[in-house]
């Protein structure tokens, strides 16, 4: 990928990291094991480069990038509400989040307690919560603005990840392994929706995120 300073224009981006989470009761929740650098490397190697960056973080213990905008969220509907208020100015996404797919059906007002159950087993209800990508995209590339998603698959992911990367609209997908999940190094295939494909052997996030700021640039070079 090559890289000219020359040539670049500053874009507002968007940026997702971290997990969501989705509350059975006061106090307890389903979530996973994102730890949020993978994003915040991301805006961090955006913001650098002259990038206005807005930072949209699930729960994580990250500082907060110099010169990036943090909207803090929880779960997966208020991620995609934070993203459709400021999609209409955006000209770049990274979407790094790991969003939970399922939520409880309801959301307990006081605690559940173990007698609310069965005697040895009980169920969690869970409904489906919106693919906050695709709702965005509506499945379809737009020529005025970059799209970045992650796919996170175990075992050989390759088709997978290009079924995604079609589904959700996105021009490249990233895809890694359930390794890089809270994990400081990853590595990773980036696939692009006019068929390139580049490897990135295992490195630290950082370096990860540089490459992948990168392809705004790369972008930018054939415009
Ligand atoms: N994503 C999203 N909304 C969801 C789930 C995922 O926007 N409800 C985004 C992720 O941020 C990522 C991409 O979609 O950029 C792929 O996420 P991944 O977890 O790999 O796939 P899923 O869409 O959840 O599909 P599956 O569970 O079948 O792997």
């Amino acid at each position: 990928m090559t890289r000219r300073s020359s040539r670049r224009t500053p874009r507002a981006c968007l940026v997702t990291a971290g997990p969501t989470r989705e509350y059975v009761d006061p106090v307890r929740f389903l979530s996973n094991e994102s730890s949020g650098l993978m994003g915040f490397s991301i805006a961090v190697a955006l913001a650098r480069r002259g990038h206005e960056v807005t930072l949209i973080a699930g729960p994580v213990n990250q500082p907060t990038p110099k010169g990036v905008e943090r909207v803090d969220v929880v779960t997966a509907r208020e991620m995609l509400a934070a993203l459709r208020s400021r999609w209409s100015t955006c000209e770049a996404l990274f979407m790094a989040a790991a969003v939970a797919d399922w939520r409880p059906a309801v959301r307990r007002a006081g605690k559940w307690r173990a007698k609310d159950g069965g005697a040895t087993r009980t169920t969690l209800d869970l409904v489906r919560n919106p693919d906050v990508l695709a709702s965005l995209t509506r499945g379809r590339r737009d020529p005025d603005r970059t799209v970045v998603a992650f796919a996170l698959e175990t075992g050989d992911g390759v088709r997978r990840a290009r079924a995604k990367l079609a589904s959700k609209g996105a021009d490249w997908i990233v895809l890694n392994s359930a390794a890089a999940l809270n994990a400081r190094r990853s590595a990773v295939r980036i696939l692009g929706a006019d068929g390139l494909e580049f490897d990135l052997a295992l490195r630290d996030k950082s370096e990860v995120a540089e490459r992948l700021a990168d392809l705004l640039e790369l972008e930018s070079l054939g415009e």
